[in-house]
């Protein structure tokens, strides 16, 4: 066992994978005809899903990363809308098709502030790619083009998405009860 508190398994890794691979069949054929494209990881809880992600594309993409934080003390389960920049985006955007890839989309104000950073560059385009969505929590209506699997208002951790810093390495999505 990974850990010893009880939980439950929310959605399995075969199903992530499979979800993972559904979409990046969907970006492919969208993106067919775009150049260049740039997958911009929003670390560090997307990682893994990045990396899932972009090994299943078959267009060509180059990778970036943003890294932002909007929960101050540890333990703190409430996003608050001051999000801080954290690492900027590390490459230039200006003309490329941005594919935004998050863990999971909770509030809004994370991406708000992400794709604020994206819009300043003027990309061709900008889509948003999150693994996980809580639409009930949602308090800034961002635009979500692919979403692997909208989720009730469980604190989730698993694939990335961690706890105070914890479980981001099992290869599922769990929730305590
Ligand atoms: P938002 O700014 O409220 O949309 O929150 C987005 C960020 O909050 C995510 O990238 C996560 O880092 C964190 N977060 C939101 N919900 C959860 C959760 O259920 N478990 C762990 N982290 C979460
Ligand atoms: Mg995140």
């Amino acid at each position: 066992m990974p850990f010893a508190k009880p939980h439950k398994t929310l959605i399995a890794n075969p199903q992530i994978e499979s979800r993972i691979r559904a979409l990046a069949a969907e970006i492919d054929a969208a993106y067919a005809q775009a150049a260049p494209v740039v997958l911009l990881c929003v670390l560090t809880g997307a990682r893994p899903f990045f990396e899932a992600l972009s090994a299943a594309l078959t267009i060509p993409h180059t990778r970036a990363s943003v890294q932002v934080s909007s929960y101050g003390a540890v333990g703190a389960r409430l996003s608050t809308g001051d999000v801080r920049i954290v690492q900027p985006i590390d490459v230039p955007l200006h003309h490329a098709h941005v594919i935004v890839v998050e863990d999971i989309i909770d509030t809004g104000y994370s991406m708000r502030t992400v794709l604020e950073l994206v819009d300043a560059q003027r990309p061709a385009s900008v889509a948003v790619c999150t693994l996980l969505s809580k639409p009930s929590r949602r308090v800034i209506d961002v635009p979500l083009e692919y979403v692997g699997f909208s989720i009730d208002d469980h604190f989730v951790f698993g694939y990335g998405i961690d706890v105070d810093q914890q479980y981001r390495e099992l290869n599922y999505i769990g929730y305590f009860e």
